[in-house]
């Protein structure tokens, strides 16, 4: 039915009017007046949390190595697991000799006529705690101009670009008569074409580590290259921790790729929920997260297989988490393991082990220098103690029933429960479900919401009537929405999801009494072939660039104008939803994380919004959402403001409901910003299918 011109709607029907929500919503007599937005700018309600808004984030989609992560050379320190030529899943001619293993993402290169082999060697380790197979070079002949070498593919290529500095690392030693030199470059998959190359001069018999710079001149930037260490006369070269870096964010050693952290600075998030996420759980009990392993010099981190499927080098570990929190002014919200793996296993011999693993990881991040492990943290290279509010008790733990998980949370929480508040009376402990822990009641709750189109609108209604007191009147546990999403397309979300995700949103601002914190999942997609295990995500990269999902640029409007008091707003539709959608009840459960169902075919509502006031400014905030094709018009009130400016700042964000950037294309869905008329009463069309954020300044 065509709901724009003049159509007669003979009720007005009160949608909802949920106290602690702070909206009214109504649909209008007669749609061709306009609709409402009043908001009540004289009557703050409750705060909104300085941690409302933040990212969420684990290895998965090679969020870290071969995102993030700066380093890179792929399998560097050699514990991939070698292929054979018959693949991983047992395919192939199992009457052929058996094919000499293929040392992930490592070639021999052999000019012409020479003659040389790889190979891994576990003898005479670097070390024997994480340097344990180096790769072995057996030079053969060589005729002189010619080279031997070994070359590393990279994460899906090594990024070259002109101009730019590259530090390159390694372990090495020689035997059999090879004293060097050697010669180090980043050169074309071909070989034919040098981008940057250094001389070791000579290398010693013994394990030593050498560093080059590689700096490239006026080269056109690609991937199509690979990292090449080779020498040129015959003998025998071990190597072990083969590390290149490009320049990193704020320079940081051992640092992160710095167009992925500018598009997450430029969304202002307040904190990180680290480091998952089903990582933090692991598959198993060797591939936990198992944070001491993740510390200290690269040199000593065995590295860990990704419950996602491949391997991590824990380069980025837990100080790297809490560095990259510093560089982008976050907080962390630390998720400690808490004795269960993804295989179904708890480990009840061991729950007090891994309370106590858990305080001293919140030492490690907290503690001072004269604590054992803010000891360590300074000797890793930072005395400063970060801050921490927030802790996790592992995550998404039901408590028994889905996936086949054991009934054992209610065991393990209070003991960690007990652990951190005995010693850290302060922190703010966060458990992963509802449910009974005797007297130990979490501080917070987090709830995760895989949605669709429609659950997603209907969520923004979530909260609004979840009791903010249990029976006795006593305040319950605040909430976390951990890990949220519109999950549409592949690999990033389209304009249509980024639409509900602000729906969403509204809904979370709404409840800011009750919601305290909010972060989408997944953040990051390795869109390289491979690269991906979980759709939708955030924000998407190959090897050279990076781009923002429409998402994305819902979220970065949204916490760039978050506010610091949420205003009451009353809303009257223009347009009417569809009678069938209006029944449809919120999907959320009561706790933990649900949401990932299916729902009703139509929009349940036609329009969102939600405000909030911007108490350093004056500014009052308002977002709305017409989350349907047609235009509709809206008399907008301030009522009770202060005199408000002649003009209001205005972001918008539309396209085709199937727009999605992309590598490309990575701002064809982007927020265009603009300045309209204002007062505290006058009227403005929210064109279909929009997301707007406006800033009126009070004087
Ligand atoms: O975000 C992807 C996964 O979804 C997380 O690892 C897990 O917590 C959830 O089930």
């Amino acid at each position: 039915m065509n709901t724009h011109f003049g159509l007669f709607f003979s009720k007005i029907i009160s949608w909802l009017a949920a106290a602690g929500a702070g909206l009214i919503i109504t649909s209008h007599a007669f749609a061709a007046d306009p609709g409402k937005i009043v908001v009540q700018v004289d009557k703050p309600g409750a705060k909104i949390s300085p941690m409302f808004y933040g990212l969420m984030t684990e290895e998965i989609n090679y969020s870290y190595d071969g995102g993030l992560y700066g380093e890179l050379i792929q399998n560097r320190i050699f514990k991939n697991a070698p292929r054979g030529a018959r693949g991983r899943r047992g395919g192939g001619d199992d009457t052929a000799p058996a094919p000499a293993p293929v040392i992930p993402h490592w070639s021999v290169v052999n000019s012409d006529g020479a003659q040389g082999t790889i190979s891994l060697d576990t003898n005479d380790p670097v070390n024997t705690v994480a340097l344990t197979t180096s790769l072995k070079l057996n030079i053969a002949s060589v005729a002189a101009g010619g080279r031997v070498g070994v070359a590393n593919d990279g994460f899906w290529g090594i990024p070259v670009r002109p101009n730019t500095t590259y530090q390159a690392s390694f372990y090495a030693k020689g035997s059999d008569g090879f004293t060097g030199p050697l010669t180090v470059a980043i050169e074309s998959n071909d070989g034919k074409t040098p981008f940057a190359s250094a001389i070791v001069p000579a290398v010693a018999d013994k394990w030593q580590k050498y560093s080059v710079t590689l700096k490239t001149g006026e080269v056109p930037p690609t991937a199509a290259a690979r990292f090449v260490i080779s020498g040129a006369s015959k003998g025998t070269l071990n190597f072990n921790l083969v590390s290149l870096f490009p320049p990193t964010y704020k320079d940081r050693v051992n640092g992160n790729r710095i167009d992925i952290m500018q598009l997450l600075a430029d969304m202002k998030p307040a904190f990180l929920r680290l480091p998952g996420g089903n990582y933090v759980e692991g598959s198993d009990y060797a591939n936990r997260w198992d944070w001491p392993r993740t510390i200290g010099p690269l040199e000593e981190r065995p590295t860990h297989m990704s419950p996602w499927g491949y391997r991590s080098s824990d380069g980025l570990g837990l100080l790297e988490y809490l560095e990259w929190c510093e560089d982008l002014n976050m907080e962390p919200v630390l998720a400690v393991f808490a004795a269960y793996t993804l295989n179904g296993q708890s480990y009840p011999n061991e729950y007090g082990r891994f309370a106590q693993e858990a305080v001293d990881e919140i030492e490690y991040a907290t503690g001072d220098v004269n604590t054992k492990w803010g000891a360590q943290r300074a000797k890793d290279g930072h005395p400063a103690p970060f801050k921490l509010t927030y802790v996790e008790i592992g995550n998404e733990d039901p408590g028994g029933g889905r996936g086949g998980r054991r009934a054992t949370y209610a065991e393990r929480f209070p003991l960690f429960y007990l652990a951190i508040k005995a010693r850290y009376t302060n922190l703010q402990v966060i458990s992963t479900t509802r449910g009974n822990f005797g007297n130990y009641t979490p501080d917070v709750i987090d709830e995760h919401y895989y949605m669709d189109f429609n659950s997603a609108l209907r969520n923004a209604h979530l909260y609004d009537n979840r009791p903010r007191t249990n029976q006795l009147g006593t305040p319950v546990p605040r909430i976390f929405v951990g890990e949220w999403a519109t999950r549409d397309n592949k690999p990033t979300p389209s304009f249509h999801a980024a639409l509900t995700d602000a729906a969403f949103l509204t809904g979370l601002e709404r409840n800011a009494d009750l919601v305290i914190m909010s972060c989408y999942a997944p953040l990051f997609d390795n869109l390289n072939p491979g690269g991906q295990q979980w759709a939708t995500d955030l924000i998407g990269y190959d090897t050279m660039t990076a781009f923002g999902s429409p998402s994305y640029y819902v979220q970065k409007m949204f916490y760039n104008n978050k506010g610091d008091a949420v205003l009451p707003v009353a809303l009257t539709l223009q347009i009417e939803p569809a009678p069938a959608a209006t029944n449809a009840a919120p999907e959320g459960g009561p706790g933990g994380f649900g949401g990932r169902g299916r729902g009703p075919t139509t929009p349940p509502q036609t329009m969102f919004a939600s405000s909030s006031l911007d108490e350093a400014t004056g500014d009052v905030i308002l977002k709305v959402v017409n989350a349907v094709e047609t235009p509709q018009q809206m008399e907008i009130s301030l009522e009770g403001a202060p005199a408000i400016g002649k003009t209001a700042r205005m972001e918008v964000l539309t396209g085709g409901l199937t727009d999605v950037n992309s590598l490309t294309e990575p701002m064809k869905v982007a927020p265009k910003s603009s300045t309209i008329d204002a007062s505290a009463k006058f009227v403005r069309e929210f064109p279909g299918n929009t997301v707007t954020v406006l800033r009126f300044p009070t004087k």
